[in-house]
């Protein structure tokens, strides 16, 4: 079947979306039980964060074991029977492949720290300088040293990451191998496409060089706050060196021609020219940089996005993440937005509990586990919040209908918010993705995009042959045009007329 190139995506973190045996923590038939919710949302898909084996210190970006569902989150046979309650309402199911690092309690590493040679080959070891120094000034993407030293190989391993998560050499054959097999495994049991865990961050310089300082131009650009360490380097060896974005070319055929990929890019370093490298022919279909969520979808992002972009079709659109503080802020914004990237060409992935504008929650400290959070607190913009718990109803004495437990994270929600996110917000959702469907938004292309303040002007021409003008103000009034004539659809005025959104077909 050809593949849906431009799907909307539903972005399901499985810890937090459904329990189904009182644990506290969600699970495979938790998913399987609200699969209706997302159907009748009118998405194409669904993507589940990792469910495989893990110790879950980076949340279960953290795999032990590629192949295996973790027991938290059920078996196979709960597996089985969510792909196929999924097919039958009409959904593709994508999983996450975290393939960048282990973590340290899968065996391959275990094995390496014992002495086999053969499974150290498949991470990077280096001696010491002769001080006993690290081999490089490489540093994680979390800000840590990214080399880490184990006392019986007598070697630093490098980690792009958490020190638990030893960064995998993509380019040895049984590392491969692995790859290809365990994917094609996934593929067998009905699996539709895989989302790539920062794929850009796959492969470094076999020299090893040290990283020069970050170019002025450079440094306010590198994803992250400038409180990480990260952005102070320019990453030209630790990063993809050459045409590192070939290597996609690999993951597109351990999954196969019929198979919806998509990618990660964290670099904000030239996210845009990353993410169209990324999506030549024969590579993923698209990737997904920080661009929109950190500008919070703003007109000039948008442009911007548009102006260095071949085409959108290859750039997947968001706003949350279950590593982003969630954007909604439960007033007229939400609605715009959502409409902006219903309206946007290319694919969309909205994040669980979106479609109901939940707020980003506050977590104390002793509740969080999460140790990126930790690293900064409490100054970082804050992982563990977006991954409190969906609520499934407006009652807190039975945790919103979550888990008949106690949930792994608080449920503070508000119950009026949620009532409003029940009956407001979701019937929104609902009508806007029916209007992209129905007009084949998604598939279109950008003709014309002003950013002018704060209001994107855009139009678009479908496949059929239709044009459609967008303008979308992000708090600055209503645009004139905006009561000119009958639009398509607008978002509905609520006394808060700084943010409107309007579609015509002209
Ligand atoms: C990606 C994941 C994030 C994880 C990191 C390391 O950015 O989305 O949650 O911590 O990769 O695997």
């Amino acid at each position: 079947m050809e593949r849906n190139k431009t799907p909307a995506i539903y972005q399901i973190y499985p810890r937090s979306f459904q329990d189904s045996n009182g644990s506290g923590t969600g699970d495979l038939p938790g998913i399987t039980r609200r699969l209706s919710h997302i159907a009748d949302l009118g998405v194409d898909a669904i993507w589940l964060s990792p469910i495989y084996v893990s110790p879950m210190i980076d949340g279960g970006y953290d795999i032990v074991d590629h192949r295996h569902i973790d027991p938290m989150f059920g078996t196979l046979d709960d597996f089985d029977a969510m792909v196929a309650k999924a097919h039958d309402l009409g959904l593709q199911v994508y999983l996450d492949q975290v393939l960048n690092h282990t973590s340290d309690q899968c065996p391959w590493f275990l094995d390496a720290i014992a002495g086999d040679e053969g499974m150290a080959d498949r991470y990077l070891w280096r001696d010491p300088k002769p001080d006993g120094s690290p081999p490089n000034n490489w540093l994680s993407q979390f800000g840590l040293p990214a080399w880490h030293w184990n006392h019986k190989r007598r070697q630093y391993y490098y980690s792009q990451f958490l020190p638990q998560q030893p960064s995998l050499n993509l380019r040895c054959p049984g590392v491969q191998d692995e790859i290809a097999a365990q994917m094609q495994g996934w593929r067998n049991r009905g699996v539709d496409g895989f989302r790539f865990d920062v794929v850009t961050a796959f492969l470094w310089d076999e020299v090893m060089k040290d990283n020069p300082p970050a170019r002025p131009e450079v440094q306010d650009k590198v994803a992250g706050e400038n409180f990480n360490p990260y952005t102070y380097q320019d990453h030209v060896y630790d990063m993809l060196p050459g045409d590192g974005a070939s290597y996609a070319e690999n993951l597109r055929k351990w999954a196969g021609e019929d198979a919806y990929l998509f990618g990660e890019n964290t670099s904000g370093n030239q996210s845009i020219e990353l993410a169209m490298a990324f999506t030549q022919p024969g590579r993923l279909d698209s990737v997904y940089t920080t661009d929109l969520p950190e500008g919070r979808g703003s007109p000039a992002v948008v442009a911007d996005m548009v102006d260095r972009s071949e085409s959108l079709h290859r750039i997947a659109g968001w706003l949350s993440s279950h590593d982003q503080p969630r954007h909604s802020r439960g007033d007229a914004s939400d609605l715009v937005l959502a409409l902006q990237m219903a309206f946007l060409p290319g694919p969309w992935i909205i994040y669980q509990g979106e479609e109901l504008s939940l707020p980003q929650p506050k977590l104390a400290k002793g509740d969080v586990t999460d140790p990126l959070d930790l690293l900064y607190w409490p100054d970082g913009p804050g992982r563990e919040g977006a991954r409190v718990p969906v609520p499934w109803t407006s009652d807190p004495d039975d945790q919103f209908g979550f888990t008949s437990g106690i949930p792994w994270l608080p449920m503070t929600w508000d119950s009026d918010g949620i009532r409003r996110g029940y009956d407001v917000v979701l019937p929104f959702y609902r009508n806007i993705i029916a209007l992209r469907r129905e007009h084949d938004w998604a598939s279109a292309k950008v003709i014309a995009c002003e950013a002018n303040g704060d209001i994107l002007d855009i139009t678009i021409l479908t496949q059929g042959g239709q044009r459609f003008r967008g303008l979308f103000s992000h708090g600055a009034g209503q645009p004139g045009d905006c009561s000119e004539t009958e639009p398509l659809f607008r978002t509905q005025p609520d006394g808060d007329y700084g943010w409107c959104g309007a579609i015509w077909q002209v």
